[in-house]
């Protein structure tokens, strides 16, 4: 059996998706198929690595050395094409932290902000809890698919005097990948308004075949100076839990500043689990994250082939990255509360709110594809049957 096909029990782990969907969904026979974590066990040689270090039995004070830092510069090199200097590299327990220590760095209270939705909800929090003024650049939607509205990305930057911008790429939830031209053009438009690029690349490992990931920084040594990157192993190979990620600023003046303000905070030590499954994700993850692509590929076809296929009103977007489906429900004429209610009292589904997403979300769940065939199939079905009669 593939190891992605092999369930887990994960109830009585403390899991957000499998423990907590109580606090968001009622009924006691939920299948959860939200929050971005994946149903499968990451790699063996990071298992290895955990208990080798486990065994070793005490956990003192750590920080990543040469080797670590050697190891992530391999690893976007050759995932990635991307040469980063050591010297760039900051550590941070996640990439939403980073983003609240970069928006404290790099903007004053009231700068404009600019983020493209519908997105991840904590880069709304982000920009609200600092008292900076939200200014959003709706993706458009095109058939299956979204695209930016270069003309509204710039007016909006310019109108709002925009200081910091926050990409998505890969974008979660609409699965885009951001193709070379369209980042060069977003780029292009911060340099000439001096907008910062706080660039979230967390899923950047999570690229269905056909599609390629290209960091912002990797188009121009001026952009890769204008832009602050955040990246990290536990998207890749299922470790939020361990808590580590790291960012790359090429800038010395902003990698000083950024460092500065996690010093502020109080923060700059890494878990010691954390660590040590980055390492060994990178250094021995790559088969295991080959056929994890190669499952989702399929597990996106298979959802999006029976949904067209069987259900009317339905329209999956096409998703090249990440694994979240953004799945259009408006065509059913419910309105978005009954869709979430019916979604969770007929199908027994727990999926994403589209609404959480922001402006753009209303009528969409999100589904998480990261979990075995079986409890795939398991919950298409339910929605299947569900709406078949509606
Ligand atoms: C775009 C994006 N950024 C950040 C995160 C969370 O990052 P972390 O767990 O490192 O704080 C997620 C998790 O879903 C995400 O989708």
């Amino acid at each position: 059996m593939s190891r992605f096909e092999e369930v887990t029990d994960r109830t009585g782990t403390r899991s957000v998706k499998w423990d907590r969907s109580k606090l968001l969904f009622t009924g006691e026979d939920i299948l959860p198929m939200w929050v971005a974590d994946m149903d499968f066990k990451s790699p063996q040689p990071v298992l290895d690595a955990i208990s080798e270090r486990a065994q070793h039995g005490i956990f003192g004070y750590t920080l990543p050395d040469d080797e670590v830092h050697t190891t992530i510069q391999n690893w976007l090199n050759r995932r990635h094409g991307w040469d980063i200097d050591t010297e760039w590299i900051s550590y941070s327990p996640g990439v939403v932290p980073s983003l609240y220590m970069m928006i404290q760095a790099f903007t004053e209270e009231n700068d404009g902000v600019l983020i493209q939705t519908p997105v991840y909800a904590p880069f709304f929090d982000v920009i609200k809890r600092h008292n900076r003024k939200l200014v959003t650049n709706e993706l458009k939607r095109n058939d299956t698919s979204y695209e930016i509205d270069f003309e509204d990305f710039e007016e909006k930057i310019v109108s709002n005097d925009v200081k910091a911008f926050i990409l998505c790429n890969p974008h979660n939830p609409v699965g885009r990948v951001w193709t070379e031209e369209e980042l060069q053009r977003m780029a292009d438009i911060c340099l000439k308004h001096d907008v910062v690029i706080f660039s979230d690349e967390i899923h950047a490992d999570i690229i269905l075949p056909g599609h390629k990931h290209v960091p912002i920084a990797t188009l121009s040594d001026r952009i890769n100076k204008q832009t602050i990157t955040c990246l990290s192993p536990t998207k890749t190979f299922n470790l939020a839990g361990l808590q580590a990620s790291y960012i790359v600023t090429a800038d010395a003046e902003k990698k000083k500043q950024l460092d500065e303000q996690f010093k502020n905070n109080g923060m700059g030590m890494l878990n010691i689990f954390g660590l040590t499954a980055l390492e060994a994700a990178y250094q021995h993850g790559e088969a295991w994250l080959e056929e994890l692509n190669e499952t989702l590929e399929s597990h996106r076809d298979y959802v999006t082939e029976r949904f067209h296929k069987e259900l009317e009103g339905v329209t999956v977007i096409r998703q090249e990255g990440t694994y979240l489906m953004w799945i259009d429900f408006s065509g059913t004429g419910l309105s978005h509360q009954k869709l979430k209610d019916y979604m969770e009292t007929e199908a027994r589904v727990g999926l994403n709110d589209g609404k959480w997403f922001g402006e753009g979300g209303e009528g969409f769940l999100r589904m998480n594809l990261a979990c075995p065939r079986k409890t795939l199939e398991d919950g298409v079905e339910r929605i299947v049957q569900a709406f078949k009669r509606l």
